[in-house]
């Protein structure tokens, strides 16, 4: 009998995942759900054939140049990649892949809770009923900001971005956005379209973060570009935390130049900056946009689509490098 293929999961997944790596490969799975040091990474892949990593994994250029010569695929449980050094892979000749589409909807709908939550001030009023210190109700009690028929700018018309624009559809918004390009009209379905992250940003009301992190992104929401948005404006952000200068986010925040923001995702997670916790116009969630029980096994059975083909000499549907 040949010998199965072997895997390495740097964490816990899902049951039904790990019931079928065990089945088809000789899966080295983490029971423990511990966050592996670069170190242990780098001895556990020995004669592995593939990683699976999450996105808390640093598969910076550096680590990839450490990985064992067996390693020939990495099948990221992950739409981002912004954990993977795809250069550095490319270079070792080892296949990368993620997992597209299958958490559009999840992270979208966990959007439009962050949306409400910082728009309604959902922070305050959970903390009042939590604490006993609701009094009473009064015409002038929390007074939240509406958000059916307001602008919401979508930086990132991709897939999520796009459940988000027909999510908030719903909401009576109206709809804008920038991308690198342009959509067609039957996905625009009336969506405005900016050429620039800056006049996007003039035109939100509500602006919700969905590019990916890159060299290009980084930090894009920044001092001066915050500045664009309109008096009492919102951010939200379920893409990745390095989108953000935490600095200048915070100050708009202190200042009351922006109302509230809504985050999930977060620079240096999980040791966020602890600015965040203190203010009370934020709503805030640890990186859960995919978390639903669905999506998590939909994002462990892409990964594992991705490894089958890789080891059958096939093209993985998701290949990135
Ligand atoms: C993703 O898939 O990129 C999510 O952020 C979870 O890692």
């Amino acid at each position: 009998m040949s010998k199965k293929p072997v895997v390495l999961v740097t964490r816990q997944l899902p049951k039904a995942v790990e019931q079928r790596l065990s089945q088809d490969y000789d899966a080295r799975l983490n029971a423990t759900d511990k966050i592996y040091t670069t170190d242990e990474l780098i001895t556990l892949a020995e004669g592995a054939d593939a990683i699976i990593p999450c996105h808390t994994e640093d598969l910076r250029g550096d680590v990839i140049t450490r990985l064992p010569a067996s390693v020939r695929a990495i099948c990221c449980f992950s739409v981002g990649y912004d954990h993977v050094n795809l250069d550095a892979a490319k270079a070792r000749q080892i296949t990368v892949t993620n997992t597209p589409e299958v958490l559009s909807e999840a992270t979208a709908e966990i959007a439009m809770l962050l949306m409400l939550g910082a728009a309604r001030r959902g922070f305050e009023a959970q903390q009042q009923i939590r604490t006993n210190t609701w009094a009473d109700w009064t015409a002038a009690h929390d007074l939240g900001l509406q958000v059916s028929n307001k602008r919401l700018g979508i930086l990132g018309m991709g897939r999520v971005g796009q459940f988000m624009a027909q999510f908030a559809r719903g909401f009576g918004m109206q709809i804008h956005y920038h991308s690198r390009n342009q959509l067609d009209s039957a996905i625009e379905q009336g969506a405005i379209y900016h050429e620039s992250a800056e006049a996007l940003f003039s035109h939100s009301d509500i602006l919700s973060i969905h590019c990916p992190a890159n060299a290009e992104t980084h930090h894009l929401l920044n001092a001066e570009r915050i500045q664009l948005l309109p008096d009492n404006a919102i951010v939200v952000n379920t893409s990745r935390g390095a989108v953000v200068d935490d600095d200048a986010l915070i100050e708009a925040l202190q200042s009351g130049k922006l109302f509230a923001a809504g985050l999930d995702v977060f620079n240096n997670e999980p040791n966020i900056d602890p600015r965040y916790k203190t203010l009370i116009n934020t709503f805030l969630l640890p990186h859960v946009g995919s978390a639903t029980i669905e999506t998590r096994d939909a994002m462990g059975f892409r990964a594992l689509d991705n490894l089958d083909a890789i080891i059958a000499n096939q093209k993985p549907k998701d290949l990135l490098v």
